[in-house]
């Protein structure tokens, strides 16, 4: 087993044991500010309960689509069943890491995410994966949290303070740069949190918007 597999297994540990549980796993409201609209074709990763992917696919309409992509058994199974109780056929939840969707390029209108990039432990690879499926002009809307100052090695390679979701965080400023090295244009933060304490450190929460270059070439 590699150190992946370690925090990929402590992940669907920790969710699948809350997937019964009612409380609220979110950090902000990127779905809010993403605005589905008819037709489209959305992803959220780390969609969780699914809740906000049936959202999407209502506001999306018979003619879009939504995927949900989670790692965690448990969550998988609460929110497949919350589709088939609403009887939706534009929805599709997938067993899939955040930096392999399982989904076609240039696919999506839409990725949303809430609280759940920080987990990843390579998360250029994860906005890579964002920027491949998002079709030229498509938008990410992602709730996240950031740590006011680095966190320390020995919480970051810690599997299971990165599944109590705070201890994978990185700051604003590194947040902000693998976003814009990526290629993605007029980023902007909607909403940020005053900072709170987590776990060992101190983070805070935001809502950032942008989008895939509208671009004929030298853009992918
Ligand atoms: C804090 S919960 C948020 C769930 C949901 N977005 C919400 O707002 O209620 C984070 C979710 O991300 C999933 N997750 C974390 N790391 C992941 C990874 N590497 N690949 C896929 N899913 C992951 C977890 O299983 C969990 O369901």
């Amino acid at each position: 087993m590699n150190r992946t597999d370690d925090f990929i297994l402590e992940i669907d540990k920790r969710y699948s044991e809350l997937s019964g549980s009612s409380c609220c796993l979110s950090c902000g409201n990127a779905l809010q500010y993403a605005r589905p609209k008819d037709g489209e074709v959305c992803v959220d990763i780390g969609s969780g309960r699914g809740n906000d992917v049936l959202k999407m696919a209502i506001e999306v309409g018979e003619k879009g689509f939504a995927y949900g992509i989670d790692i965690s058994h448990g969550m998988l199974e609460k929110a497949r069943k919350s589709a088939r109780k609403l009887g939706l056929n534009n929805v599709e939840f997938r067993n899939a890491t955040l930096e392999d969707f399982g989904l076609s390029d240039s696919c999506a209108d839409l990725v949303i995410s809430n609280c759940t990039i920080n987990h990843a432990k390579n998360k250029e690879n994860v906005w890579k994966e964002i920027h491949r499926v998002l079709k030229k002009g498509g938008r990410f809307v992602v709730s996240d949290i950031f740590a006011t100052e680095k966190v320390p090695d020995e919480y970051a390679n810690d599997p299971a303070a990165v599944a109590e979701c705070w201890a994978g965080a990185v700051t604003k400023d590194q947040y902000m740069k693998t976003l814009q090295d990526r290629g993605f244009i007029d980023i902007q933060i909607l909403e940020e949190s005053t900072p709170y304490p987590k776990g060992k450190i101190e983070v805070a929460s935001f809502t950032v918007i942008g989008w895939k270059k509208l671009c004929c070439c030298g853009c992918n």
